[in-house]
């Protein structure tokens, strides 16, 4: 069976994929530098699936570090998951965020050319959509204005693995775009582990509920929507980490560059998220309406037909799974992985 290399794979994402490839029977090789993690997000993986993962403390900006991956193991695709992804740090500290985000892509790819590996799947974002496009968001649609570095870094890169691709046709590369994901392995052995205040909605309804924080400001109640709240499309990690799967299963039979929504395309309010979660968890979730956050939009939502017609993928979970999952991580980890 193929290998696989999961690049920043001890995240939130990363370690969910971890999981569903080794199920799936790939074998998994992971290289982290535990910026935003911890290697025993991984430990619980091995746990989970009772199967190994070769795990590399790494900076994926290391050219030589990545070498001696590429030596060490024949690995038949990359999974680059390996970036700085809170938004008002990156408007704080641009360079930072240009330095980590890029800095990963162009050094996977230099050493990727280097070894001869052919394959690679990147994180990208739905906000490489911008603000002009309407919604539901379709992959055909041009990149728009974003209204943040880290925004910016993802819509750049995805302008660097195309000119790479089209520079070296026996590249195959594809763009996942990821809308919100939220919700946990069902476990709760495994999920989402913010460090200091969460910037994202479901880890601060989780942190309210287990009572690490006073209470939830929903940013605004006047917007163009049904309930004034904002609209967006939550997926399951667990559906997200599948759809990791079928792209590899995809890139590895096909050449090219392929771009692919990954959503449900329903979206939800803040609202919604809120009373689901209070209603399907049986706890209570403080909460007051605050105003709008600069840079968030009405409403963002996939078309994710392309996903299922190409790669044979759509989510499975509801929302009701979300919260319910989302909590019993949060229940039984109350601060994450720090014992
Ligand atoms: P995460 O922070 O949990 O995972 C990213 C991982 O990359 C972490 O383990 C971190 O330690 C590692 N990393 C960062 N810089 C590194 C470096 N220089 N060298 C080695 N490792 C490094 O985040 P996540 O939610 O799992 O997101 C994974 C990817 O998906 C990121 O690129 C993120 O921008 C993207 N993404 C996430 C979301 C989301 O809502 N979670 C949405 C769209 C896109
Ligand atoms: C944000 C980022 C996006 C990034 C994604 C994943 C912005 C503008 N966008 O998306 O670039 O890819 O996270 O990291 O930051 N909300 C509240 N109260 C809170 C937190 C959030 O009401 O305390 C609301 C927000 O206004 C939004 C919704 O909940 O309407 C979801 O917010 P969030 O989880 O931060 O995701 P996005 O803003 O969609």
């Amino acid at each position: 069976m193929a290998t696989v290399l999961l690049a920043g794979g001890a995240g939130y994402i990363g370690s969910h994929t971890a999981l569903e490839l080794l199920n799936a029977g790939y074998e998994v090789v992971v290289a982290d530098n535990y910026a935003n993690s911890s290697p025993e997000a991984i430990r619980r993986v091995e746990k989970l699936t009772g199967k190994p993962v070769k795990l590399y403390e790494a900076d994926i900006r290391d050219n030589a570090a990545l070498r001696r991956i590429f030596a060490e193991n024949r690995i038949d695709a990359v999974i680059h998951f390996a970036g700085l992804k809170a938004v008002g740090e990156s408007v704080a500290k641009p360079l930072m965020y240009y330095r980590n985000n890029i800095d990963t892509t162009l050094s996977l790819l230099e050493e990727m050319a280097a070894a001869g590996v052919k394959n690679i799947i990147f994180s990208s974002s739905a906000t490489v959509y911008g603000e002009a496009n309407p919604v539901p968001y379709t992959e055909t649609m041009p990149r728009g204005t974003c209204s943040n570095p880290y925004g910016w870094t993802k819509s750049m890169m995805e302008q660097i693995f195309e000119d790479a691709q089209k520079a070296d046709p026996a590249l195959s590369v594809i763009l996942l775009r990821y809308f919100n994901p939220i919700g946990a392995h069902e476990s709760g052995m495994i999920g989402e582990d913010p460090q200091g205040i969460p910037n994202n909605l479901m880890p601060y309804v989780t942190q309210v509920a287990v009572g690490r924080r006073e209470c939830l400001t929903i940013f605004g109640k006047d917007y163009p929507t049904p309930d004034g709240t904002c609209l967006r499309d939550y997926i399951h990690v667990v559906d997200l980490a599948k759809g990791h799967v079928k792209a590899i299963d995809y890139i590895l039979q096909h050449d090219g560059l392929e771009i692919f929504n990954l959503g449900t395309g329903t979206p939800y309010s803040v609202t919604d998220i809120v009373e689901t979660f209070q209603r399907v968890n049986g706890v209570e979730v403080k909460h007051v309406y605050g105003e709008r956050r600069a840079g968030d939009l009405p409403a963002s939502y996939a078309n994710a037909d392309k996903a299922l017609r190409l790669l044979g993928w759509k989510t499975e979970k509801t929302l009701d799974d979300m919260c319910r999952d989302s909590w019993n991580w949060q229940r039984q980890n109350p601060n994450g992985y720090r014992e």
